[in-house]
Parts: structure tokens; sequence; C-alpha cells
């Protein structure tokens, strides 16, 4: 797949889906030719290096009036020599001086990848799913090696960057700005779409054109947030989501992060992506090594649909790990919204037992089960049973649901702690504050220094211990606040600046130690709902609580937000109870179900509390989840309808063998008198008739041309089968 053409210097990593050319410049840097749809091979594409002279450009070479990385698109440009823009790479030396010049030493091409050390990454399970170019650069002057590697998988269209930095020379370097990848895209004919929001709203999709200047999105709390998500999309303008090019950027990492598009004077578009430089300062002494995280881009030019399935596909199979990867997900009942602190043994295995005659295959004990806790400002940091609630500790109530037939799963927060814990008061040390300074809190409680090894084994040790001592087979790891005051008692002054990304180093050290001692476990990440939901924990936790926002109208665009990038295993989302807690909203429990079923599938309620109907409607979506969860969490996903455009939402999945698919069709608020409609479906065989509901035939061609009618009867008038109301939806199952 990945060619190196010897006398025109040129690389061409290609899989027939997408092309990718690079080729070294005069001055040995590597130069960028092309990313886009797959065009055919050749010896020589010098042509598209172009570089005619301009005024107020600077030259690199004396005599020459042609050579500036000015306008030369690269591949990992630094800042001074001639270019002006933004760089990739930006390295802090001890006379002052920032100027980093790289070029190229060797390269290699090797079938596979490598995995990266201490971060999370996609992979492959044999050489032949992928192949790896890694360009070796030099800094001659500094001793500072650079290896940038592409990774070309072979049956995606996606290419993983990532880069590696290793100080041979004599001198303490600083990394202060280290990407994991630049593009840089000939015009800047593109929208830019990304997902931002806040707690209990995520991942909402926003647009806006491309401009000259800088626009950015990114991270500097510590998580990757809720504000922003590492990922981003450029699309052409016109494009949908079957129709169009989109190249999608995604970075596979969980803390602080930068995606930045700087659109230059001659319209050129750059886009880098990585940590935040902000704040960021990696001291790189003689012998020592740095990784960048990975960032996957994705090319489609088929619309944005096409781009997010290649996501799914390659993220579900290839970046999540373990037991429960490919297996779909257990039906859940979690106490938060049922309970919040307020329980006893006794009152978890009664809605547990209610739970369990539904149908509900795993209860799972939420916060407040150990230390002192009995709001949220005791316990934390205290992993052992409160035995004033539990009795019988956690060994007991993971027995008493056991013995319901039921398997158990159980919350922590193990980054944090509260001042009122014992771990606390025997190591007060272990929080993040800066000296002199008083520590702010959120929550009221404190994050834990995840940099300094001595805490991740004192979590390790306490989870581990209760993991052990009873079945346990779910966690949902929550992370309730950003960190403020960034200080780390254990660095030393000049590596203060390597503080934010030796904390999530530290978590991902801790989740690669207990899944791996509990294979068995289904881990589930957490951060206030969705504050940490990224490509870097799903290699860890196959899925995350994508929102604390239960309410079904608010999860249609939070849940078709996250689709952009992420598969609908890895989507959290449950019924929760009416009036919704967050908007105070009530809807119809067959919608709540509806938008659910799109995601991991659970109840966030007291099934004591609810009607003998709503029971029975319960049982009814439990059977449906348990016969369509295989297709809804592992079939290919088209988006319909977006409910940020429209007073619509709908989506469908497919099954691989386009045998069976279900759609979602949602109305959030009703109207009198409307419009007939219709909803052109995607992803059928043209060529297989479909029974609707059991219903009547038609083929795939006319369900994918002329639609599939979701007509109400107009409000006022009485259709049993059509009964319109706000909020209301369904789900339509077709089977060839
Ligand atoms: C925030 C989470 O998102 C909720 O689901 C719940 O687990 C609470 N924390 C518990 O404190």
């Amino acid at each position: 797949m990945i060619q190196y053409h010897e006398t025109t210097k040129t690389f061409h990593l290609s899989n027939g889906k997408l092309s990718y050319l690079i080729k070294l410049l005069p001055n040995g840097q590597p130069g960028q030719l092309y990313f886009g749809k797959a065009i055919r091979d050749n010896e020589n594409f010098d042509h598209l290096l172009e570089m005619n002279p301009r005024s107020m450009t600077a030259y690199l070479t004396e005599g020459d009036n042609r050579f500036s990385l000015d306008h030369v698109k690269q591949e990992y440009p630094s800042y001074g020599r001639t270019d002006f823009r933004r760089p990739a790479v930006e390295v802090r030396q001890p006379n002052g001086s920032r100027i980093v010049d790289l070029a190229y030493v060797s390269h290699t091409i090797a079938p596979g990848k490598p995995r990266l050390e201490g971060l999370p990454a996609t992979y492959c399970e044999d050489g032949r799913e992928a192949e790896t170019l890694t360009l070796h650069l030099q800094d001659r002057l500094l001793g500072l090696a650079v290896d940038l590697s592409y990774t070309l998988f072979a049956g995606h269209a996606a290419v993983a960057r990532s880069v590696r930095f290793i100080n041979n020379g004599t001198l303490d370097l600083h990394l202060t700005t280290a990407m994991s990848l630049s593009l840089d895209l000939p015009d800047s004919d593109y929208e830019f779409v990304h997902f931002s929001g806040a707690w209990a709203r995520e991942r909402h999709m926003k647009v806006r054109r491309l401009e000259q200047g800088i626009q950015s999105v990114g991270s500097a709390r510590g998580t990757s947030s809720h504000n922003h998500n590492p990922f981003i999309l450029l699309r052409r303008p016109g494009t949908d989501e079957a129709r169009g090019e989109a190249i999608g950027f995604s970075l596979v990492y969980s803390g602080n992060f930068l995606a930045q598009v700087e659109v230059d004077n001659w319209d050129v578009a750059r886009v880098t992506m990585g940590i935040d430089p902000f704040g960021f300062d990696w001291k790189l002494a003689p012998g020592e090594a740095f990784q960048t995280p990975e960032a996957v881009l994705v090319y489609s030019g088929e619309g944005m649909g096409a781009m997010s399935r290649t996501y799914h596909a390659l993220y579900r199979s290839r970046l999540a790990r373990g037991e429960w990867r490919d297996k779909p997900r257990p039906i859940l009942l979690n106490n938060w919204e049922a309970t919040y602190f307020d329980f006893d043994e006794d009152k978890l295995a009664a809605i547990a037992e209610t739970a369990r005659d539904d149908g509900v295959e795993l209860f799972v004990l939420d916060d407040g089960w150990f230390g002192a806790r009995s709001d949220d400002h005791a316990g934390l940091g205290d992993w052992q049973a409160n035995t004033s609630r539990l009795a019988r500790g956690i060994a007991g109530i993971a027995e008493r649901i056991d013995a319901l037939g039921m398997k158990f799963g159980l919350w922590f927060e193990p980054e944090m702690v509260n001042k009122d814990s014992d771990l606390y008061r025997a190591h007060p040390d272990w929080i993040i504050q800066t000296p002199g300074r008083s520590a702010s809190h959120g929550r009221n409680q404190y994050v834990l220094d995840l940099s300094r090894p001595e805490v991740v084994d004192n979590l390790y040790g306490q989870m581990s211990k209760i993991l052990s001592g009873a079945k346990v087979s779910y966690i949902k790891w929550d992370m309730n606040r950003c960190i403020t005051e960034a200080f780390s008692s254990a660095l030393p002054a000049d590596r203060q600046g390597e503080l934010f990304h030796r904390y999530i180093l530290g978590v991902y050290a801790l989740y690669e130690r207990l899944t791996a001692a509990f294979p068995h476990i289904l881990f589930e990440s957490c951060a206030s709902g969705g504050g940490r939901f990224d490509p870097g924990l799903l290699y860890y936790a196959p899925q995350g609580w994508a929102s604390d926002d239960s309410d079904a109208v608010e999860r249609m665009k939070i849940q078709y937000g996250t689709s952009f990038c992420y598969p609908l295993s890895s989507i959290g989302a449950h019924v929760s109870a009416v009036p919704n807690h967050q908007v105070y909203r009530n809807t119809p429990i067959a919608t709540r179900a509806n938008v659910a079923y799109f995601g991991t599938f659970g109840y966030e309620l007291d099934p004591n509390r609810l009607t003998p109907e709503e029971r029975e409607q319960v049982r009814g979506q439990i059977r449906f989840m348990k016969e369509y969860r295989e297709v809804l969490q592992f079939g290919d996903f088209y988006r319909l309808r977006s409910p940020f455009e429209s007073n619509f939402l709908s989506w469908m999945v497919v099954s691989p063998d386009r045998r069976t698919a279900l759609v979602g069709w949602y109305k959030i608020l009703n109207e009198v008198n409307g419009p007939y409609r219709r909803v052109r479906l995607q992803g059928l065989d043209p060529a297989l008739c479909y029974q609707i509901d059991g219903g009547a035939g038609h083929f795939g061609d006319e369900l994918m041309n002329v639609g599939l009618l979701t007509t109400d009867s107009a409000a006022g008038e009485s259709d049993p089968t059509r009964a319109s109301c706000d909020f209301d939806s369904r789900i339509y199952v077709l089977k060839a």
C-alpha cells in the first residue's frame, strides 16, 4: 500500500480508498503534495510542488528565489525558517532559540502497526491489516531525532499519525509544541464542523466557514472536556450525509488538546491537531524520548455518513479492546437517578429484583457506597464499603444481586479525593495544588496527582482489593471536575509544564493495569456525563456515559453529534424517569427508549415507581433490545435527518448482510395540519424487498429514492396507528 519512488523521492500511500502523497523537499524536509480520494500511482508528481516567486516572501537559500516554506505544503512544519504560520513543532533550547530544522535521514516501510508505549492507539491484529511508513528526521544542530509515523489501514479510508522525539544530543531541550499531525490542504473552500457545548449539552454540531486567520477548538481543563471534543471535520460546501467530500480529524487522547485550522494569505488551510501547546512544556534531556498521542485522519468522497462509518468500524474493532469489544452490551439499570445518595442494601435489592423481573441483566451501584460518603462532601479516596449503608459490604450486595441472576456493577471516581477522607488525611500532598495558593475545589473535591506512580499504585491497590473480593462485572469510572492550580509537588520546576500530560498517562496506566488484571469487567467511562468522551478512553472502556442529560429530546442532539466520530456501541444511553431530572420535561416512555436503543441501552430510574402499564412497556422494550441489539450496536449507522436543522430526527442501522434494518423517526414538537412527509433511507440493498413492521413489502431502491412515508394524521383527527403528540417517535423494523 505504501510506495516509495527513489528517483523523485516521493511516497505514495494508497489503499484504493485514499491517496496521500509526500515528497522530500530540496532542504530534506518532507513536503506534502496531496491528501484525498485515491489516484493512480505515478513515478513523478513533482509538478504539484508549486514554487513561484512572490513578493514579501523569504527564501531559504541565497541565490534561490523559488524555494520558500511560506508557500510549500509540509508534513511537519516548524516556525521561523521562512514559514510564519503556527507550527507543528517548537523546541526551546538552552540559548533561547526556538528554531527547528528537520531533515530526512531515512525511512522504513513495514507491515502492521507498532503499539504506542503508554498511550492508547489503533492497532491491527495481523500484519496484513495495515502498513506503516516511518520517516526518520533529524535536526543536526540539536541532535534531535523526530520520527513521523503514518499507518494506512487496508480496509479503511484512514491514516493514523503520530510523532516520536528522541534527544540524541547533549543539550536539555524543551518541547513546547509537539503536535500529532499537520495537514496543509491546498485551498480553504471548506466548512469547519466541530462538536461543542457544555455539561449536559455535549457535542452539539456547529458549522463555520473557513476564513483567513485561525479557527480552533480545544481544551485546557485537564480533560478533553464537555466543551469541545477532540474531533473535527472539514467538508466541502454542499456536502451532506451521502454526497460530497469530508475529512475527519480525531485525536486519540483524553487531556488538553488543540484542533486548529489556519488559513493563510494564499488560502492554504493548515490543520494541526495534538496536545494543546498552551501550558505544555516537556523537558527532553539527553537520551530521553517523547511520544505524541495518535491522530486519525479519515477521508470520504461520499459524504459525512461514510466518514462516520469508517470511524465506527475502526474504533469499534481496532481501538476498543478486550472481551467486551465485539459483544452486545448488557441491558443495565443504574441506581443514580433512582436513589441518589439515599439507599441501603434492601432498597437496592428491591430495585434490582423488579428490574430483573422486567429483563434487566446488570445492576449498577453508583456513587455513595464507600468511605464516609452520605453526600458529596466526604469519602472520595476511601474505596471500602460504607458499612452503615451496606452492612455486608460490597461482597454482600454483589452476592445478593448474583442470587437474583443478575450481573453486578460498581461506580468509582478514582482520580478524586475529598478532604474528609482517610486518604487525604494520610497524604495531603497527593492533591494537585500550587504552593502558597489556595486550592480551588469542584463539587467539594480535589484532584489526585496521577502523575505520581505511588498515587496510581495506591488506587490500583484499593480498587483491585474490592474487585478481587466481590463478583463485579462492570465498572463506571467517573471524573467530576477539571484540574486547577496545576502543579505537582513531585516534579521539579523545569518539568511543571509536563503535569497535564503526565496526569493523563497516569490515568491510562491505572486503566491498563485494571483492564489487564480484570479482563472480564466491562468498563464504562464517564466524566460528569460526557466530559471525557474521547477515543483515548475507548481503548480501555468500550463504552462511555454520553451525558448527564438523560432527557430524550436533549439526547437526540447529544447522540446525533456524538455519532459523527463514535460508534453506537460506545454511546451510553438510558431511559430515565419523568419529569426528567435535568430539564423537567415529560416525554413518552416509548420515545425515551426509542432514543436510548441507538446506544448501549439501560434504565436510570426506580422501576418500582412505574405504573403497571409502564412496566409492561419496559418489558417490551427490553425484549426488543435483546432481539435487535446486535444490529443496533454493530450494524452500519446512517443519519437521515438532523435535529440541529429541523423539528425532526431520523437515523437508522442496517445489519452487515443488509437483511435487517431499524429506522428511528422522532418529532420534537407536534404540528397542526403538517406536510405529507417521507424520509429517504440509506444503506439498504436496492434489489431486496423489505417488509416494514411485518406489513407490506417495499424494495430497497424505492425506500432509498422515494422514501418511507412518515406522515402523521393531523392533530385532532383520530388515527390510532398514528396518534400524534409532542415528542412522538417510532421505530420501523425492516426485514428482507
Ligand atoms: C456524575 C455522573 O455523570 C452521574 O451519572 C453520576 O454517576 C454522578 N456523577 C454520581 O456522583
